[in-house]
């Protein structure tokens, strides 16, 4: 069994050709093993019956908000509290705008509204509508909500037109749910994480430092824990909680770093190094706050900092090493090119180009390693840390 198999998640229908569709995605889930309740608009049962998915979920199908009977067996606040994820599979555009206007007419929106669980959304509608700046505003407004979208894909549509908007495969939603939920892929397995920024002095106030914010190192961390591995996660200067149940070392230099990381990997399986690391820093460091000098210029001498993630793997030739690239031109390129000279045995290419990334919430990156090159299209961090984390692990076990 997967990692849906006793999941509790409602399937929410909405009015759009692509309604046949959520046909199978309930049968995939109850495939899975998961606990399947639909939820359907009026305008859904205009293309598809509540008696098909009432047989295929094996649930009564939940359609009214001001039902008496259903409210005696399982109300909306029930229903809410009882999905591990709510799936709106067709979403239209009209959902769209419900649910980014906060909307609570229906009994779909109001579950939404009343639900702690995540919320996955696969829009469907004409490829015009999706474009239209309305439609996109609202998905933005859900994204930066944590609303997590899957598709639309782009192809041929029901109307004739052609381009985005088609509601994605449904064999491809239950993998995106799939991913979301943590297996125990790391069980009995240690790992070192390094997240976040170095800070190399230049003075008591001054330093040479990068816009890392840690996110994306503290949600792999958060993913690993998911998965059932001890984490020891080595932290530059970031602002972020620690995930629970991870040890943390914080640190401030690259010199720092290794050397927390060279205690931390005497017991590990797993390295993963995701912090942005300075390659230099200044020769000397002032001991006091550095002058202005009249009108001249300042030059500071820099030397090399070591490389972590190498340094590491030549100490510990059986620690499993993974690196990340962060690049803005010919990315997987320079990735690949990287994962061979520091010999790691995985690298996660990142275009880090027009701010993308850095700071931000969302993340998109290829996973490359000797058999492997898999591209995971943009996400949350912690969306995208889950698949890296389950794509490492199946890694690590097929090679150990
Ligand atoms: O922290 P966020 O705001 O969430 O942003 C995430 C991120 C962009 C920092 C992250 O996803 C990322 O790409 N991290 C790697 C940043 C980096 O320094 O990449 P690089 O291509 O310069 O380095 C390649 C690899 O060598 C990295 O694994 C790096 O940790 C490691 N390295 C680099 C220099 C050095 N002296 N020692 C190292 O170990």
């Amino acid at each position: 069994m997967g990692h849906l198999n006793q999941r509790n998640i409602i399937i929410g229908v909405c009015g759009g050709i692509a309604a046949y569709k959520s046909a199978e995605l309930v049968r995939l889930l109850q495939k899975q093993g998961a606990n399947v309740r639909v939820v359907m608009t009026d305008g859904a049962q205009a293309f598809i019956t509540p008696l098909t998915l009432q047989a295929l979920s094996g649930n009564p199908v939940h359609i009214e908000l001001l039902d008496t009977e259903a409210e005696r067996g399982m109300g909306h606040i029930e229903l809410a509290r009882w999905a591990d994820a709510i799936v709106i599979a067709p979403a239209t555009a009209d959902i769209l705008a419900k649910l980014a206007n906060g909307d609570a007419d229906n009994l779909l929106t109001t579950l939404v509204l009343a639900t702690a669980a995540p919320v996955f959304v696969a829009p469907a509608m004409n490829q015009q509508m999706w474009a239209q700046a309305a439609t996109q505003e609202n998905c933005d407004t859900l994204r930066r909500r944590n609303f997590l979208f899957i598709g639309p894909d782009a192809g041929e549509q029901a109307c004739g037109d052609v381009g985005a908007g088609r509601m994605s495969e449904p064999a491809d939603v239950v993998q995106t749910l799939n991913a979301h939920f943590p297996s125990r892929a790391l069980e009995g397995l240690h790992i070192v994480i390094t997240a976040g920024p170095t800070r190399e002095a230049i003075d008591p106030v001054r330093f040479i430092g990068n816009h890392s914010s840690g996110k994306m190192g503290f949600s792999l961390a958060r993913a690993a824990i998911d998965a059932g591995a001890s984490v020891t996660l080595v932290a530059g200067p970031v602002h972020l909680d620690t995930p629970e149940g991870v040890t943390r070392i914080n640190v401030d230099s690259a010199r720092q770093m290794l050397s927390a990381c060279e205690n931390a990997c005497s017991q590990a399986d797993i390295f993963i190094a995701c912090a942005a690391v300075a390659d230099y820093r200044p020769v000397t460091v002032a001991d006091h706050k550095l002058k202005k000098q009249g009108t001249s210029g300042l030059t500071i001498e820099l030397t090399q900092n070591p490389d972590i993630v190498a340094t590491i793997g030549q100490a510990f030739p059986n620690l499993y090493t993974v690196g990340f690239a962060a690049e803005t031109q010919n990315v997987l390129e320079h990735a690949r090119e990287k994962r061979t000279r520091k010999q790691l045995d995985l690298i996660i290419a990142n275009d880090v180009g027009n701010n993308a990334v850095f700071g931000q919430d969302h993340n998109s990156v290829t996973i490359i390693g000797s058999e492997l090159e898999l591209h995971l299209p943009e996400a949350s961090k912690l969306q995208v840390a889950r698949t890296c984390v389950e794509a490492l692990a199946k890694e690590y076990r097929r090679t150990h």
